[in-house]
């Protein structure tokens, strides 16, 4: 489906609640499945991802009821085999932390995908969960996997990934694990299983996680940062425009967008709200400036803003001097290649940029036309290309319907933000 935008003319003033946090969301589903009794979680993303989470759990057995504003998961005692496939559709983080469920299940697990999460790299996570004993069949989507974890395992990962150090937690929670991991990565999981009395010992890179039991939870879950980042943004590149985004996870590893768009000079201003367990949580406000300058991210700072940089190098594309984008190899294996499709959706509106093979240079100086592009399955290239068009000089955007893996009222909003009062 195709989607055209209209440059907004005047600055919008407006507050918009985004919905609630993804990475949290799955967490707090996928660990429900194995915790002590019924946990509720309240404020769940209505989008594909995590409804995907939800139908694994269901699948293995887990009873999902409506209760008001959200869900109460309850667990049976033991989690059993799904007959087929469970779908995952389009969502990573529901099959590389819901694989770790084959741990807790007394034979086969399958778990397929759609066609861009059948091209993502699984291997980074059927060898920590082999580590325990757990069997697959290949190492490709639709994965086969055979449980249950057999034995305690030292894991030593790779990748800064919190999807992996999620998927080797959560195996190894009955039979414990000592994982050694890069630093850098979102520590939902880590703050997840501490609220819950896990017997878990982090220290720094090294954590050691015994046989543990998890009380169960009642939680609203706070709003997506990287969904409000696109209304960050497109107050940044418009002078004057004021976005209020309030309730939104202020987690250390989540917030590095905001220090990038300070850094290019957008004015952002954080009050905190009430916390939820060890997850903080607070209101953003960002007002667009005069003029922004360039950034340069990299590094831990890269791993802060991984889900953001579809959104951050639209503000790179209107700033007045070049940014460097490192550290970012990553992106190559998301729902698309992200920084092939920036680049061609940047190149497109007229805005030079110079792709390298773990990140890019932006040129900026704004677009100098309209642009088109097919966002395919990836629902932050399609948004990115939004808020390019929206402040620039228009867009049409293929694959409009892909914004509903994380953000279904996407279009909505960016329509009360075009009529927004001025
Ligand atoms: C996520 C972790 C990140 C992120 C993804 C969500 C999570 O992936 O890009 O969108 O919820 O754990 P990696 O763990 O592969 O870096």
């Amino acid at each position: 489906m195709k989607r055209t935008v209209a440059p907004w003319t005047a600055p919008p003033r407006c507050t918009i609640r985004v919905p609630g946090d993804k990475s949290i969301a799955h967490r707090r589903v996928l660990f429900a499945a194995v915790a002590d009794g019924p946990c509720t979680v309240k404020g769940l993303p209505d989008g594909a991802d995590v409804r995907a989470s939800v139908g694994l759990v269901a699948a293995l057995g887990v009873s999902v009821e409506s209760v008001a504003g959200g869900i109460r998961l309850s667990p049976p005692s033991v989690l059993r085999s799904p007959a087929g496939l469970v779908q995952c559709g389009n969502s990573g983080t529901t099959m590389r932390i819901g694989a770790a469920l084959a741990a807790h299940v007394e034979g086969p697990l399958s778990l397929d995908g759609d066609e861009s999460l059948r091209r993502r790299p699984m291997g980074r996570v059927l060898e920590p969960l082999a580590r325990f004993g757990i069997g697959h069949d290949g190492a490709r989507v639709p994965l086969r996997l055979t449980g249950p974890a057999r034995h305690r395992a030292v894991v030593d990962l790779a990748l800064p990934s919190a999807q992996l150090r999620s998927a080797v937690w959560l195996a190894g929670l009955r039979v414990g694990v000592e994982l050694n991991s890069p630093p850098g990565a979102r520590d939902h999981t880590e703050r997840l299983l501490l609220d819950a009395g896990a017997d878990l010992d982090l220290e720094g890179l090294r954590g050691v996680l015994r046989p543990s039991c998890l009380a169960p939870w009642a939680m609203k879950v706070p709003r997506d940062p990287s969904s409000a980042c696109f209304w960050w943004v497109a107050a940044a590149i418009t002078p004057g425009a004021v976005v209020h985004t309030p309730d939104v996870s202020l987690n250390p590893f989540r917030t590095g967008a905001l220090d990038v768009l300070r850094s290019m000079g957008a004015h952002v201003e954080v009050a905190d709200g009430q916390g939820l367990g060890r997850e903080p949580m607070g209101h953003v406000t960002v007002t667009g400036p005069g003029a922004l300058v360039g950034a340069h991210v990299d590094g831990t700072l890269a791993l802060r803003c991984l889900d953001e940089i579809p959104a951050l190098a639209i503000a790179m594309a209107f700033a007045g001097s070049p940014s460097e984008l490192r550290d970012l190899a990553e992106l190559r294996v998301k729902e698309s290649d992200r920084l092939a499709a920036l680049e061609e959706l940047l190149s497109g509106a007229g805005i030079e940029v110079e792709a390298r093979l773990d990140g890019m240079s932006i040129f900026g100086g704004g677009p100098r036309r309209a642009v088109e592009i097919d966002a395919g399955h990836d629902h932050r290239i399609a948004m990115a290309a939004a808020v390019l068009g929206g402040g620039g000089r228009g867009a049409v955007v293929g694959g409009a319907e892909s914004v509903a893996s994380s953000y279904p009222t996407f279009w909505r909003h960016l329509s009360r933000w075009s009529a927004a009062p001025r």
